[in-house]
């Protein structure tokens, strides 16, 4: 009989356990790394195994994961879609290594080693090559149909090469490569919504997202590992299925690896401990396989693990260290960031000084005071961040954080928008935002002034060089070689830099100008409608939200750009210093476009495209695209499940396109100007 300390430590652990499930599946907001959750969930196993009259059938050991969320139709797995039992060292992989030597008469056999990408598990049915399912895993037997969303993945093949068999089933994980995810929180940052805490999180949501346009936006990728079932041709091994399904157009990693024995898999895992930050996307671990089908068939699964199969997790990439200090960055659009300075501490075999901490409602919620003892976390190559205090090792010394009530930087009064989560300088000449604008303008995405690097920046600005960003092309080589450590190779190279960026193309240098919400791709949009500054500078902000891909948001920001009259200075100087503001391309005057005049409201959705493509489609050809329907609106495009919007155009007598009638149309857009009748 297991003693009272046994029977509480499992009831708590149960507790933990489902309470961090439903974090993770339900909410996609987990508080602990899979790490930590794995070793909660390995101890109870161990003590269930020593126990088994302990075991229960709700046990969390014997679900695998939580409940699909509401919004999505729900699909029963044909197979159930498994997990795999981890491995944290050498010796428990060594000791799985010989449970299935055993199981398998002592017999030798090779394994596949692959990365354990750190996303989204989907399965993917094709019939007759054909994507006619994607489902999420769920809680393994019922998961939730996905598949308008998987559609907008493009390494997701529609259509399968070769000879696909009648019916398919593979599985790969979804996931959201690091840059984008670092994309993604930046332009989250920016318009002030909540960050997500890693790519996994974020990739989660994504393809959660009941609208697909969001799924398309955000560069979802995806590794196909396994072959669910297929009928026709069955492949001897797994390596020899993903190979299989390479030649049918899947996207299989590159880095696995055929191991014919367990020294080559120790050697692949220990090589990806270190490479693993190398890589675009997050891994967790290595998945170890049994190679040959027959071997897997014999070896079975129990409860929800196969036998064939572990994961050996990579080591936590967590720290504990000392906060010795909160400090403020003011950004370059006068955010005030606040950065924890730590007492260095090696996480992952980096060492790691600084780390990022949000806004102060992030750092009330964490329960963070300088002073703390706290838990650093680096997740993949992504800047470190603080996870939360580990209030047991208080003193009482520890100080509640406090934003200042004036720029650290220039003085002036803090503001805070009730409806924004970052305060912010309002001072636009503030020295602070000034300098991180000064690195924006002459880095490589921009200006591209090879040789003035951020120190540089700092030292024109003290010495009261430079003042504006155009006072760069007002320097004097003899005026650089008066600073320090400032030699003439180093002069001679700034200074051919700088002419050489007077004829940078025009995107280019409206980037630069670092106008917020104005990014590289939108600076590029902007400059397909207008050949120069100037006549940006002269845009409406109705006439800017009228181009594709630029909100309201947007043309607000760039009309209040060019209503401040310093901004208008800075332009004018760099005119005068030859800097190109200009191109020569043609710019078709949006009244000759077919659609001129025209506004569609897309509803539903369509199979070819998204709606945010459909609508670029429509801005393109000069149409407007507006979210509801009016006596104004020309045309709804309904695609599937139109809903509300589609009662009120039959009320208002709206011309309905269905999806093929939308796509006739934009193949032929001058019919549009037809009359109902005389289109048919
Ligand atoms: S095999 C036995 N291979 O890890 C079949 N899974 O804990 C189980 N995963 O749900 C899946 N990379 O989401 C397999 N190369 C890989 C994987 C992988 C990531 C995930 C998958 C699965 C979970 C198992």
């Amino acid at each position: 009989m297991p003693g009272p300390e046994v029977t509480q430590r499992v009831a708590e652990l149960r507790q933990e356990l489902n309470y961090h499930n439903h974090r993770y599946y339900v909410l996609d907001n987990p508080v602990i790394s899979d790490y930590d959750y794995d070793r909660l969930f390995q101890e109870l196993k161990a003590i269930e195994e020593a126990h088994p009259e302990l075991v229960t059938p709700d046990s969390p050991t014997h679900r695998i994961g939580g409940e699909p969320a509401e919004g999505f139709v729900q699909v029963e797995h044909r197979h159930t879609m498994l997990s795999l039992g981890n491995a944290f060292d050498d010796e428990s992989l060594e000791a799985w290594h010989r449970r299935v030597t055993n199981l398998l008469d002592g017999a030798d056999f090779s394994m596949t080693c692959e990365l354990k990408i750190d996303g989204l598990a989907v399965s993917l049915i094709y019939e007759n090559g054909v994507l006619v399912q994607g489902a999420t895993r769920g809680n393994g037997f019922v998961g939730e149909n996905v598949t308008q969303n998987l559609r907008t993945i493009r390494s997701i093949p529609l259509q399968l090469q070769g000879i696909p068999p009648p019916y398919l089933e593979v599985r790969g994980e979804v996931y959201m490569p690091v840059a984008s995810f670092r994309r993604l929180n930046e332009e989250r940052a920016e318009r002030d919504e909540p960050l997500f805490a890693n790519p996994r999180n974020s990739g989660a949501g994504t393809i959660r997202q009941l609208d697909p346009k969001i799924t398309a936006s955000r560069n979802m990728q995806i590794w196909v590992y396994s072959l669910g079932e297929g009928d026709g041709l069955v492949p001897p091994d797994h390596w020899e299925a993903l190979k299989w399904l390479e030649s049918l157009g899947f996207r299989v990693n590159p880095n696995n690896r055929l191991c014919p024995s367990l020294e080559e898999v120790k050697a692949y895992y220990h090589e990806w401990v270190e490479k693993r930050h190398d890589l675009p996307y997050e891994v967790d671990g290595v998945v170890v396989k049994v190679n040959p089908f027959n071997y897997q068939n014999s070896l079975g699964v129990v409860g929800r693990e196969p036998r064939w199969a572990i994961a050996y997790k990579f080591p936590a990439e967590r720290a504990e260290t000392r906060l010795l200090d909160i400090v403020i960055n003011v950004g370059r659009t006068g955010s005030l960031n606040p950065q924890a300075i730590l007492e260095p501490v090696i996480v992952s075999g980096a060492t790691v000084r600084h780390a990022s901490l949000h806004n102060e409602e992030d750092i009330h919620r964490k329960g963070i005071k300088i002073g703390d003892w706290v838990i650093v976390e680096r997740a993949g190559d992504v800047i470190p961040h603080v996870v939360g205090a580990i209030e047991e090792r208080r003193t009482g010394d520890e100080v509640d954080f406090r934003m200042p009530e004036n720029c650290p930087e220039c003085g002036a009064a803090v503001v805070k928008p009730e409806d924004e989560a970052m305060h912010r300088c309002p001072n636009d000449s503030c020295p602070a935002q000034f300098f991180e604008l000064l690195k924006h303008f002459v880095s490589r995405g921009a200006m591209d002034m090879d040789g003035l690097g951020e120190q540089w920046c700092r030292i024109l600005i003290d010495r009261g060089f430079v003042g504006a960003v155009s006072d760069l092309y007002y320097l004097e080589k003899d005026k650089l070689l008066e600073l320090d450590r400032m030699g003439d190779r180093l002069a001679t190279k700034i200074m051919d830099n700088i002419e050489a960026s007077k004829t940078r193309p025009l995107p280019r240098i409206l980037f630069a100008l670092g106008i917020t919400h104005v990014g590289a791709e939108v600076a590029e949009l902007l400059t397909q409608r207008y050949a120069s500054l100037e006549q940006l500078a002269a845009a409406g902000q109705e006439e800017l939200t009228a181009i594709a891909g630029i909100g309201p948001k947007i043309a607000e920001s760039i009309y209040d750009y060019f209503q401040v009259q310093d901004n208008l200075a800075v332009i004018e100087k760099l005119r005068q210093a030859g800097v190109k503001l200009h191109h020569e391309i043609e710019i078709v005057d949006p009244g000759d476009l077919p659609w001129n005049g025209l506004t569609f409201v897309v509803t539903g959705s369509l199979s070819a495209m998204t709606r945010r493509e459909a609508e670029t489609r429509i801005k393109a050809l000069g149409g407007g695209a507006t979210s509801s329907v009016t006596r104004k609106t020309a045309f709804l495009v309904a695609g599937e499940s139109p809903g509300s919007k589609l009662d009120t155009a039959n009320r208002l007598g709206t011309r309905i396109l269905d999806e093929a009638a939308f796509l006739r149309l934009l193949e032929a857009p001058s019919d549009a100007l037809l009359s109902p009748l005389e289109a048919q």
